[in-house]
């Protein structure tokens, strides 16, 4: 990142206030640097933390290995693309790595050592666990999953950890208790960008995200079994711990900033974790990938992925002639899809619309579905506002759909309590099936002319529009 220009260092800051003062204050616009902070005030100068991975579409494409020339849509056809045919690289087992170079165990565990931010003023404490990978093992199948779930770091050796109802984290952590059983776990920060983004990707139920992962990256993700759950662990990792949940253990969690831009979580009795092996490269850089009003950290990268999985399952849907699909980065990624689709028949424009709203990657926390035709750029506001403002009538294209899945994080979301559910527009902002063959013609200069201005005047005319 650093040799690419993308990367800015910050000395002294420290990890209460000002760390995730200036973090706020570069996630508020796409396209600012990576943060590497050290020398923070009462920690070991040369432990670091690193943020604001994502919020770069050069940084992104670095990640995948894509040329630096990479626009956001491209990532929407590249995610796209790896849906319909996912890459796949299994982990390979290494006997060590650096993540062992300071192994604790029992009364020498001390995670308070690592300069944790408050990432928020509001935050309830310290979250370790943001660009975070969160391992467990399915007790039956023994599948691995892995995902980013949040972790609050609260003493030496106790964390907690956030897995939403129906996350998968979620439910494999009952098979054990269902069993009366403590559910192993492990945590890491600070790996490979391409390892982490995978944890933060809704990756099918038995599918294991390492090979996904060592599929983008096209090489194998090393792996040490951690000492006493045998979870596999990426051996570079910066930082890792593993520990037990057991049965009930709960304690207070929260509040955490959230994705939404909002503390709509509150404090909340979450799992605990009982750390019993702490492991940390010599000098650790801890990772932190952070939610905020959005554009933020954490939604930012999952736009394109979005866009390009929604798209997938649309066409897995039958959906025909999807032409484009974006997730407005100012929704958090998820709550504004745009659909672009070349109309065939009528009635196609609600089929995607309604189909994008509740397919398995659309679904979630969606609050706005808008559908356009296939000259407009879903990932371009101003064409899409032009589109609402001209080609739909709310009386006749609007739909509003209710009881929809959504989640506490919604500060719209209902009723008040467990089972919070939204409901979402789905507006159809396309030329009107009936009228497509006397639409009035728009008011742009056709391709031939613009190919010929631009020819011959070149020398006054912008390239990049
Ligand atoms: C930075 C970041 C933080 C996240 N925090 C949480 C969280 O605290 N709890 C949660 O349930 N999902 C969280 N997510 C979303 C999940 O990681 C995502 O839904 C993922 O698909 C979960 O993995 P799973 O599909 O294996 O359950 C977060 C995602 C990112 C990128």
């Amino acid at each position: 990142m650093e040799e690419a220009g993308e990367l800015l260092r910050v000395s002294g800051a420290d990890r209460e206030n000002e760390i995730g003062g200036i973090v706020d204050i570069y996630q508020r616009r796409i396209g600012g640097p990576a943060l590497l902070f050290d020398q923070v005030p009462g920690y070991d100068p040369d432990y670091k933390v690193l943020a604001n991975l994502f919020m770069s579409v050069k940084r992104i494409a670095l990640t995948f290995g894509l040329p630096e020339s990479t626009r956001e849509v491209d990532l929407v056809g590249f995610w796209r693309d790896a849906f319909r045919n996912p890459p796949t690289i299994p982990p390979v087992e290494v006997e060590t790595g650096p993540v062992l170079d300071n192994v604790e165990t029992g009364d020498e565990i001390d995670m308070l050592k690592i300069p944790t931010p408050r990432w928020h003023e509001g935050d309830g404490g310290y979250y370790m666990g943001t660009a975070v990978m969160v391992i467990m093992k399915d007790p039956d199948s023994g599948w691995i999953n892995y995902g980013a779930y949040r972790v609050q770091v609260h003493d030496r050796k106790l964390a907690t950890v956030m897995a939403s109802k129906g996350k998968h984290g979620d439910q494999l952590m009952r098979k054990y208790f269902e069993r009366g059983e403590p559910c192993p776990i492990a945590v890491v920060v600070g790996v490979h960008p391409a390892i982490f983004s995978v944890a933060g990707l809704e990756v099918p139920y038995g599918k294991n995200e390492y090979d996904l992962a060592g599929g983008l990256i096209g090489e194998g993700v090393r792996v040490i079994r951690a000492p006493k759950t045998g979870l596999p662990i990426p051996a570079e990792a910066e930082i890792a711990f593993e520990g037990f949940i057991h049965p009930d253990d709960r304690i207070d969690e929260g509040p955490l900033g959230e994705w939404t831009g909002y503390y709509s979580g509150g404090v909340e009795q979450h799992p605990a974790i009982r750390v019993e092996t702490f492991m940390h490269r010599d000098t650790p850089v801890l990772t932190g990938c952070i939610p905020a009003v959005p554009p933020n950290d954490d939604t930012f990268y999952r736009g394109t992925y979005r866009a390009g999985a929604v798209w997938h399952e649309m066409e897995a849907a039958g959906v025909p002639e999807v032409r484009g699909v974006w997730a407005h980065p100012a929704g958090g990624s998820r709550m504004w899809l745009t659909v672009s689709i070349k109309q065939q028949y009528a009635g196609h424009a609600k089929q995607a619309g309604l189909v994008a709203s509740q397919c398995h990657a659309g679904a979630y926390a969606n609050r706005v579905v808008i559908v356009v035709d296939e000259d407009i750029d879903p990932a371009d506001i101003d064409q899409v506002i032009w589109a609402i403002c001209t080609r739909s009538d709310p009386g006749e294209d609007l739909d509003v759909l209710r009881n929809c899945w959504s989640t506490k994080l919604d500060p719209r979301a209902y009723p008040a309590g467990a089972g919070m559910v939204n409901s979402r527009m789905i507006l159809q902002a396309v030329k009107p099936w009936s009228r497509m063959a006397d639409w009035p013609a728009i008011v742009r200069s056709s391709k031939q002319l613009d190919g010929h201005v631009r020819g011959k005047f070149a020398k006054y005319l912008p390239a990049d529009f």
